[in-house]
């Protein structure tokens, strides 16, 4: 058996969908793209939201929106994919990294806290994963220090905190498309959503060369639309988003009735009176020393595992000149070299999570890792590989 960890489903009504986009549309700013808004909308109960060509330029420009500049402060979990606090940095902030709380792999609300400052413009909670962050916590800072929050949505379309859907709690939120998201466009793809006029008139003017009227530009912008195909295609998706997050929470389920009677595995937060995860990814965490060896197990059984994410943003080499160090964020660190991302998929069978599943248990129940110098040298360069 070969299990990939993620795989966008791509259908005929999709294909067909993009071929008529492609024949008979505007390829740029065509009418997909006005639809596949206000759907995207719609679903969220907002009265705005503007595509984009990324996650990440959905980033930039909602911090430019909020006022980033090179006086900021930004704070957010370092836990992450480093795209996150990218736009703040771009726009010459200073990031300001927050721990994350160990049981939801979100931003902890009380460091979050403790790291306010009067140049913080922006907190930016990310719901890693899928699973919300604590939202309720995070809009009371919010309204006592009146710093707005951007809802980094990227991992999570249509998951709910307290019957509420994530992206609408902050003063804006942004969503990514990329293949393996929980709905793609087919390609890469972003969205801001808001209920502010103005950040939604200045997104949709930063992603169209700052144009005003057809010539003439009153800020500077880029170029970064989102293609009229891949809009026709992220409206189909969109049409299936609630069915396939379903079918990702009975994956999950899968999973938890397994890894949940072995002592040493950590499953994920499970759905509950007061969240809703969407599984982007189903993440379990094992003891430091055995993780890589887990991985390595997986893959000679034709399993593919990742680690998401290796080295925190406060780590990376692209961050150096902010001073971080080892040892700055315990809990993020900790959480690094401990986490394993399992198979995940809407068209995965029960059979392929049972597998999946057995072959963990087996890992830890018959301590295949013990004495295996084969298995030791296969987990370096497991490691090594996803590096
Ligand atoms: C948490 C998070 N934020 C932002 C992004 C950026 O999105 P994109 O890849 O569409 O630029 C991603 C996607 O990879 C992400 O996982």
């Amino acid at each position: 058996m070969k299990i990939p960890l993620a795989r966008p489903v791509i259908n005929e009504e999709m294909i067909e969908a993009a071929v008529n986009a492609l024949q008979n549309e505007k390829l740029v700013l065509g009418e997909s793209v006005f639809k596949f808004e206000e759907e995207f909308a719609k679903y969220f109960g907002v009265k705005y939201a503007v595509s984009v060509n990324s996650g990440n330029t959905a980033l930039l420009f909602a911090f430019q929106a909020l006022g980033v500049d090179g006086a900021s402060e930004v704070i957010g979990p370092s836990a992450t994919f480093i795209a996150t606090m990218n736009g703040a940095v771009l726009l010459g902030a200073d990031p300001v990294f927050a721990d994350i709380d160990m049981n939801t792999y979100t931003i902890d609300p009380e460091d979050v806290k403790k790291k306010i400052t009067e140049k913080t413009k922006v907190i930016v909670p990310v719901h890693l994963y899928g699973y919300p962050a604590d939202m309720e916590k995070l809009m009371e800072i919010s309204e006592e220090t009146g710093i707005p929050i951007l809802e980094d949505c990227a991992q999570a379309h249509g998951a709910e905190y307290r019957g509420k859907k994530v992206g609408t709690f902050g003063e804006v939120a942004i969503f990514s498309f990329y293949p393996t998201k929980n709905m793609t466009v087919g390609g890469d793809g972003g969205m801001v959503i808001t209920n502010n006029e103005e950040i939604a008139e200045l997104v949709k003017k930063l992603r169209d060369n700052g144009r005003k009227s057809k010539n003439t530009h009153d800020i500077i912008g880029h170029t970064a639309r989102l293609n009229t195909v891949n809009a026709a295609i992220g409206r189909v998706q969109l049409k299936y988003l609630d069915e396939w997050n379903e079918k990702r929470r009975k994956i999950a389920s899968i999973y938890d009735k397994i890894l949940d009677t072995l002592d040493e595995v950590v499953t994920p937060p499970k759905p509950s009176s007061s969240i809703k995860p969407v599984y982007h990814l189903y993440v379990i965490r094992v003891p430091e020393n055995k993780r890589n060896l887990l991985g390595a197990w997986l893959e000679k059984n034709g399993i593919q595992t990742a680690v998401h994410y290796p080295i925190p943003i406060h780590l990376q080499p692209a961050y150096a000149r902010f001073g971080y160090k080892e040892g700055d964020l315990p809990i993020t660190e900790k959480w690094a070299k401990t986490v394993l991302s399992i198979p995940m998929f809407v068209e995965m069978t029960k059979d392929q999570a049972k597998y999946v599943g057995e072959k963990i248990y087996e890992f830890f129940d018959k301590r295949v890792y013990e004495n295996n110098k084969e298995l030791e040298k296969e987990a370096q360069q497991w490691i090594k590989r996803l590096m």
